[in-house]
This record gives structure tokens, sequence and C-alpha cells, in this order.
């Protein structure tokens, strides 16, 4: 090899060992290799040289050319190599960090009543059952002994849809209760029964305490045995679970619903002043229930006289309200985040009766 040719060699190999950074070693390559680089210039030069000449010159060059190529190569290998150990060494995991919260969403205060009344009540050996928003005329009242021209149909503002090719009147309604599910339910499946029905109701009727969409959970038991005491019982079990209260005052008031007899609307005790649940010397309404008109065991091929049982609903919105201190029925709908945060329940911790809903 010409002595020039050794002389780079030397010069760049030591200037290579020389190099302990990635800037260095960037140096060395483009000082070598790169467009001005000095081997560069050597392969330009030989264009000006003899045919002879060319011949050996440029398999010298050529060579020289691949050793330093995989010399650079090489050391920019091992350089990138130790930048990862030396990074290694010092940067470490700190595996005790608490971990940072991820945003996961929270669970809307009307879900969690509903999950806490079906987890109670799943407790006592209730099922769950659901049925259709557009519900039939005929599910919705008159099978629930609320024929047509009956008054008490006047009570529900019903939004009726418009009737069905061929139809004269209208047969389906958005459904102003949940009871239609105890007709579905009965229609289903011989008794016994035991069922939780959550679900969405409408009425057209809107103000600080109504809303033309709301929530009502409907329960029904059938038995050849069950009476007015378990139907009590039951509530009253409920109810107490429900606020965490088991000294929770309660009274049971004759009513009327077409669907029930007797029937009976269930207070609890509260402050009207304060709003606070449990004493305070008022009453409160938060639902209504009753033993199930034979006429309705009848309309679902049931015999009253072998079968009987009861029958409840209530309001998801109210129970809401009173449990978290709500004020506006509005503000369940209105989607705003900041009072989602401060409502909201964690996905991570269901509602389970072991956690003392
Ligand atoms: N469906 C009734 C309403 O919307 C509530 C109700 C009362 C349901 C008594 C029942 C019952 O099952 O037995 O006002």
């Amino acid at each position: 090899m010409a002595d020039d040719l050794d002389v780079l060699k030397q010069e760049t190999l030591v200037a290579l060992e020389a190099a302990s950074d990635t800037r260095a070693w960037d140096a060395v390559r483009v000082g070598t290799l790169g467009k001005s680089g000095r081997l560069t210039a050597l392969l330009k030069e030989l264009d000006r040289a003899a045919p002879e000449q060319r011949k050996v010159r440029g398999a010298a060059l050529n060579a020289l050319r691949d050793e330093l190529g995989g010399a650079i190569e090489a050391r920019g290998r091992a350089l990138d190599a130790q930048a990862l150990d030396a990074r290694l060494l010092t940067e470490r995991v700190d595996v005790t960090l608490p971990v940072a919260p991820e945003a996961i969403g929270l669970i809307h205060p009307l879900s969690r009543t509903v999950e806490e009344i079906v987890a109670i009540f799943g407790a006592m050996g209730f099922s769950m059952a659901e049925g259709p928003d557009i519900e039939t005329d005929w599910h919705n009242f008159s099978a629930l002994n609320t024929p047509a021209h009956h008054p008490a149909r006047t009570d529900h503002d019903t939004f009726y849809l418009p009737p069905l090719a061929g139809e004269g009147v209208a047969s389906r309604v958005l459904r102003t209760q949940t009871s239609g599910v105890q007709i579905r339910t009965m229609l289903d499946a011989p008794p016994p029964i035991r069922i939780i029905v959550p679900g969405r109701t409408y009425r057209a009727d809107h103000d600080a305490t109504h809303s033309p969409m709301f929530h009502q959970c409907e329960g029904l038991v059938i038995d050849r045995t069950i009476t007015l005491a378990h139907l009590k019982g039951t509530l009253v079990e409920f109810l107490r679970a429900f606020f965490g209260l088991p000294g929770l005052p309660m009274r049971f008031r004759a009513s009327y619903f077409p669907f029930t007899e007797p029937s009976m609307e269930v207070d609890i005790g509260w402050n009207r002043k304060t709003g606070e649940i449990g004493g305070g010397g008022d009453w409160l309404e938060v639902l209504g229930s009753g033993m199930v008109h034979p006429r309705v065991l009848a309309n679902c091929g049931i015999d009253p006289r072998d079968w009987q049982g009861f029958a409840f609903g209530m309001g998801v919105e109210r129970l809401t309200m009173l449990k978290h201190g709500i004020p506006d029925l509005r503000s369940l709908y209105e989607s705003d985040l900041r009072w989602l945060r401060h409502y909201g329940s964690s996905p991570l911790s269901p509602a389970v009766l072991h956690e003392g809903i």
C-alpha cells in the first residue's frame, strides 16, 4: 500500500479509537468518507491518474474504503452500546412510586342507584327482567286493569305513537311505567316469579321535579302463599339497606292503583328543612305497592285462586336525589362533567351488599 494511504489508515483508526461519543465519531466518519472527506478526495484524484496507475491505485483505494467503512461502522455500534449501558446504569425505575391515575370515567348516580337496587334485591333472590320502551297500550294499561276510558289513564300524560298502517287508534305508547313488564313476565313463564325491573319511562311533563324521560324500578313476586306481610318485610329490608339506615322510620299508607288491591304508598321519615333522611318528623313518599289484583293475574292466564303476590314501583330519580342530596332533577341529565365528577362513583367499586350499600 502506498505510504499516503497507510498514513490515512493509521490516522483514521487512531481518531476513531479516540472518538468517545457519537459526535466525535461522526466527525471522523464525515472527515474520511464524507463528500469532502480525505478518502473521497483521493478517489476523485484517481480520474486524473495514468491508466496503468489507476488500476493499482484504484484497487488499493477501494480496499481501504471497505476497511475504514467497516471500522467506522463497528465503532459506531460500540459507542451506541456504551451509551445504552451508561443510561441503564444511571436511570432507574422506582417500582414503589404510585401509579399515575388513569381517567377511566365514573358511573352516573342514576346507573349507580339501579345497580344498588338490583344488588339488594338480588341478595333477596330476585332476578332482573327488562321490557321495551315502546310498549303496547294493552301491556302498559289494559292488562294492568286500566282499560280505555279508565280515569287512572289521565294521571299519566302519555306519549302516544302514531297509529300503525290500517290501525284506527294508536296501539303503541312510550311506556309510562315499568309495570307492563309484570304482564310480559307473567305471560312468559308460569309462577313462581320474583323479579326486579329497572328501566326508562316517559310522560309529557317537565319541571324541576319532572322530566319527560325518567326511570322506574318495578318489583313483582308471585307464589302460592305470598301475603302483605312479605311485601312490608321486603320493602323495609330494601329501603333500610338502600339508605344505609337500619332504623329508618317507614309508614305504609292506604292508596289506590288499578293493578293492586289493596294498594299502599310507602313513606320514609325525613327532615323537610334539612333534607336529611331518617328522623325529623316529616314523611316523604318513595314508592307505590300492593297485592296484585286478581284480574291482572287472570289477564295473564294465572289462576288467582292458586296464586297471589305483591308488586311495587319506585322512581329511580327520586331515590337518587334523596340519597345524594341532589336538589334539581334536571342536573341529572345535563352531562356536566364537574357535576359527574362530584356525584359519580368509581366503576372499580361495584355495588355489592358486603360493602354496606
Ligand atoms: N306504576 C306506578 C306508577 O308509575 C307505580 C306502582 C305502584 C307500581 C304500585 C306497582 C305498584 O307495581 O304495585 O305510579
